[in-house]
């Protein structure tokens, strides 16, 4: 089923110089770049959109490094675009999750500094395009 998802390049990813092998990999894959912009992300944006996690105790960290540095949004759009972005980025644990040739597997070695983000279901890819791109969601 053709679906959208919401993708965060994280400002570790920015920092580091990998966008441009990130978005190859997304091409590569197949899903479609439908919207892309890059984002100088604030705390309001940034506790909106990781709100289901503000009670962990990273919430404070999470906030912070997000808020870090600029981000590079986007909303793919394909064939289970959901399930296929997180497949391409790996488990959220780098090291004990994601497997080597996923994009946290293949670059990164901590959690908070996962690189990515996607959305997890239908419902969280609807919330959080409204956030990040405001009536792009369909
Ligand atoms: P993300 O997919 O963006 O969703 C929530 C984020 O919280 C996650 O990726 C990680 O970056 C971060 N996160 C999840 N678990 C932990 C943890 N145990 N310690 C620090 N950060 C975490």
């Amino acid at each position: 089923m053709t679906e959208q998802t919401l993708v965060l390049i994280k400002p570790d990813g920015v920092a580091r110089g990998l966008v441009g092998e990130i978005i190859t990999r997304i091409e590569r894959k197949g899903l479609k770049i439908a919207a892309l912009k890059l984002v100088n992300v604030s705390e309001e944006v940034a506790v909106v959109h990781y709100a289901e996690h503000a009670e962990r105790p990273f919430f404070g960290s999470l906030i912070e490094f997000i808020t870090s540095g600029p981000v590079v949004a986007a909303v793919l759009e394909g064939e289970r675009a959901i399930a296929a972005f997180r497949q391409i980025a790996g488990g959220t644990d780098p090291v004990e999750k994601a497997v080597p040739g996923s994009i946290r597997g293949d670059y990164a070695l901590e959690t908070q500094f996962n690189l990515v983000h996607g959305s997890d279901s239908p419902e969280s890819a609807k919330r959080e395009i409204d956030i990040w791109f405001p009536g792009f969601a369909h």
